[in-house]
């Protein structure tokens, strides 16, 4: 697959060791910054990735930030985007099995790098149950966005 990688400076510290166990995995990565540990604002490189997921570009996303908690809520205002913030595995692969969901977002300041890998590993290795009850409620997702532009 094609993965997307956005972080802040808050996210900044462990995103080289995400890119290169992503690539380990045979994934190729496209990174949209930020590129230093200078101050920065979340909401645009959520922004950055997120448009290469909707363009089809890329898979799917991860999004690093302090908490996780801001790029999910930037992530989660672009149509099309189902964004979670995740700190255990449990809910990084249930994510993708039942939500569908294209970006995963973590925070480097709430889980440690051998977390962080883990996640990343649940979330790119489950797939969309696709199916049932899962569709629907993904198709209310969908029906949600269009009543709220
Ligand atoms: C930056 O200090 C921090 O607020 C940001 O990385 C993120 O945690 C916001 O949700």
């Amino acid at each position: 697959m094609k993965i997307v990688l956005g972080c802040d400076h808050a996210g900044f510290e462990i995103k080289d060791a995400v890119i290169a166990h992503i690539k380990e995995k045979g994934h190729e990565v496209v990174e949209v910054g930020t590129f230093s540990s200078a101050s920065c604002h979340y909401p645009k490189f959520a922004s950055a990735a997120c448009e290469k997921v909707l363009s089809g570009e890329c898979q799917l996303g991860i999004l690093i930030c302090g908490t996780g908690v801001g790029m999910s809520i930037a992530a989660n205002k672009h149509k099309g985007i189902r964004a979670a913030c995740c700190s255990d595995v449990f809910s990084a692969r249930l994510t993708r099995e039942h939500n569908d969901a294209n970006v995963l977002c973590f925070g480097q300041r709430v889980v440690g790098i051998g977390l962080a890998l883990d996640l990343v590993d649940a979330f790119l290795e489950a797939e969309y149950a696709n199916s049932g009850n899962h569709v629907t409620r993904v198709a209310m997702l969908k029906d949600i966005e269009d009543k709220n532009l």
